[in-house]
């Protein structure tokens, strides 16, 4: 199996790496830019599950950067098998005090960047008939909070756009899906403050933020042919909220 995972340079897109990687999965890693530290545990990560991994670099915002760096995981040759579209970023605020243009932004990287991918990537699926899209949505695109309406909006047409391209990609033998997490621990959810972090975790019946490998054990399951038949699900893993 040969997968694509972006924003894999930490937080839950770095465990995606160790677990996809862990299963005999090769990797085109994903990521905006090199550091000596990426690519070595990205070296280190390959050689010891015996599988490749090859960082491609591009930045979300910039449509000819995606472009040329998908292009290059199409020029490999390979079968593209699986695409994890996991890069995203998130901001809080109330629209009162929010610039659109920010708002904007934070839909180009959580939304339009991920349709671009997606629209390149699906052509070569499409041609090869089959591959798996699995998508990063989030609670806060199920669940409306007050000071998410950037973030929650986003993910809530990154889901939307997970069904419809589900119906639309079907019947080429491709499967589209999305996780929507609730709070994980990673560098995303600690812009908050601790009495923020503890009252999440308080909302969960496991009474606990959820773990980086948590969510990427389920993208596994989703790319593999155990989900065969599951298709345009929005799978909610957020600790029984
Ligand atoms: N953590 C949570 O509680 C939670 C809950 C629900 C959904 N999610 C979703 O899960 C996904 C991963 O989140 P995370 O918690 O792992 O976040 P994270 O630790 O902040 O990592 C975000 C990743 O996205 C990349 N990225 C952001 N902007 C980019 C850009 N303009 N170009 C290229 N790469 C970019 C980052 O690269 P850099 O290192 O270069 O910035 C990083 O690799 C996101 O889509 C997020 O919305 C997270």
């Amino acid at each position: 199996m040969n997968v694509i995972i972006t924003g894999s340079n930490r937080g839950i897109g770095k465990a995606m790496v160790e677990t996809f990687a862990a299963s005999g999965a090769n990797i085109w890693a994903c990521a905006r830019k090199a550091t000596p530290e990426f690519e070595s545990w990205l070296n280190t990560t390959a050689k010891t599950n015996g599988v490749w991994i090859k960082p491609v670099y591009f930045e979300m915002t910039d449509a000819e950067a995606i472009n040329a760096g998908i292009q290059s995981i199409i020029d490999d040759g390979q079968s593209i098998d699986v695409l994890v579209n996991n890069a995203g970023i998130s901001t809080v605020g109330l629209l009162s005090m929010s610039k659109v243009e920010d708002i904007e932004k934070l839909f180009e990287v959580n939304y339009f960047a991920m349709l671009r991918v997606i629209q390149k990537v699906s052509k070569r699926m499409s041609r090869q008939k089959h591959g798996v899209i699995i998508n990063m949505g989030s609670i806060a695109g199920i669940e409306p909070q007050p000071g998410k309406i950037a973030y929650g909006s986003s993910k809530a047409a990154v889901m939307m756009m997970t069904k419809c391209l589900a119906k639309e990609l079907g019947p080429m033998g491709i499967r589209v899906n999305a996780i929507a997490p609730g709070p994980i621990e990673t560098k995303m959810i600690h812009q908050y403050k601790d009495e923020v972090l503890e009252k999440l975790a308080s909302e969960t019946s496991l009474r606990r933020l959820g773990r980086t490998e948590e969510i990427a054990r389920v993208a596994l399951f989703l790319a593999s042919d155990q989900a065969s038949y599951i298709n345009g699900e929005i799978i909610k893993v957020d600790g029984g909220r």
